[in-house]
């Protein structure tokens, strides 16, 4: 990766006892839409903070284009308005009794730029995020998508090296949201702006990054592309925060003729020639995990290679598909399946599993 426009390395923050970011690092190179995702409380909204300088770490260092910007170690800690961030927050955070154009020229005013090149820096930033001609409206005139625009402007205005944006959209309502995950990830295509963006919302987080590190107590537990995330999770915690996933126990069985898994509670065993058996070994207790749609529902018989047996619990119609509720191995999961094959409740079928779709993983 060319020199990092954001590195951290191994910073740890805690709040009293509590740990909120522990030991994390991860980089993001210049012009990329990188992304935090993880659950309420596990550390991403200080995580921005500590890049904008409103947090000091406590251990490690943060790297701005490969200056330390914080190093506890070395003393060194350069406050917030040298470092050329721009932040949007969850709540918009405009000043209600401004107009829309001294909202956003704000930070411009504090920097103390000339009068002509804020009022070309703001109109500019106005028009980037499709509020052209409301610069005199009253702040509080605007609904909730257009205050939020004001506040993309407000961090676009004057050119920040890294964009900063804490769940921006959470509270927009649902189709709003989803236009602006569009738009601000064409504006920052455009702008080739460098972006480190923070949301619980997988869906949002897969459809706008160019990478994403799934963060967990403090922690990124896995940094990649959504498609890697999602097809080959390293932990249950990233398979299941980034969709559905049907997890089995089993034990690692080798012989001459192959390696595979026997998942005895379900009456079946799953090949592991894909996953590089070399991994495991002879005796080991695994977890698989799949994900839904690389499931197929077969009707009851005799388990073939890479089939279990399982039990219909219960079916929904959902117009286009059905959803079924099954058993297998001692566990229930969700299951979509098309409307040619019914199989009513309690019923007995076959689970066949893709086994090279399925990621193994120790116990
Ligand atoms: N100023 C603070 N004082 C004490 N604890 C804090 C403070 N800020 C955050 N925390 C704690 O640090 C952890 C991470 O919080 P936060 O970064 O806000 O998580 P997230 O944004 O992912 O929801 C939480 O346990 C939170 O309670
Ligand atoms: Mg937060």
């Amino acid at each position: 990766m060319a020199q990092a426009v954001i590195e951290f390395v191994e910073v740890t923050k805690r709040f009293g006892p509590a740990l909120a970011v522990d030991r994390m690092s991860f980089a993001v190179a210049p012009g990329e839409f990188f992304t935090l995702l993880g659950p309420s409380g596990c550390g991403k909204t200080t995580t921005l903070r500590l890049v904008a300088g409103l947090e000091e770490p406590d251990e490690g260092e943060i790297l701005l284009n490969g200056i330390p910007i914080a190093s506890p170690k070395r003393g060194i800690f350069v406050p917030p308005d040298k470092r050329r961030m721009g932040m949007v927050f969850q709540s918009y955070a405009i000043w209600p009794h401004l107009t829309v154009f001294e909202n956003v020229a704000f930070p411009l005013r504090v920097r103390r730029e000339p009068a002509a090149a804020v009022k070309e820096r703001v109109l500019g930033a106005l028009d980037l995020v499709g509020l052209q001609g409301l610069a005199e409206r009253g702040a509080t005139e605007l609904s909730g998508g257009q205050q939020q625009r004001v506040a993309l402007a407000r961090a676009l205005a004057y050119t920040p090296a890294v964009l900063l944006l804490d769940e921006p959209l959470s509270n927009l309502d649902a189709k709003l949201r989803e236009q602006m995950r569009f738009e601000l990830r064409s504006l920052q295509r455009r702008l080739n702006l460098s972006v480190l963006y923070v949301t619980h919302d997988q869906g949002e987080a897969m459809a706008m990054s160019d990478r994403i590190a799934v963060v967990h107590r403090g922690r990124p537990e896995q940094v990649g592309v959504a498609a890697e995330l999602y097809e080959t999770p390293a932990s249950s915690f990233v398979g299941d925060f980034l969709g559905r996933t049907v997890m089995l126990r089993g034990t690692v069985k080798k012989s001459a003729q192959g390696s595979w898994i026997d998942l005895r509670n379900a009456g079946g065993r799953i090949s592991l020639a894909n996953n590089r058996p070399a991994q495991f070994a002879e005796g080991e207790e695994v977890r698989i995990l799949s994900r839904p749609e690389d499931i197929d529902l077969l009707p009851g018989g005799e388990v073939g290679p890479n089939q279990i047996k399982a039990k219909v619990e219960m079916v929904a119609y959902l117009g286009d598909h059905l959803e079924y509720s099954v058993s297998a191995g001692g566990r229930s999961f969700v299951l979509a399946a098309g409307k040619k094959a019914r199989y009513p409740v309690g019923a007995g079928i076959r689970l066949a599993f893709d086994p090279a779709r399925i990621t193994v993983l120790p116990l």
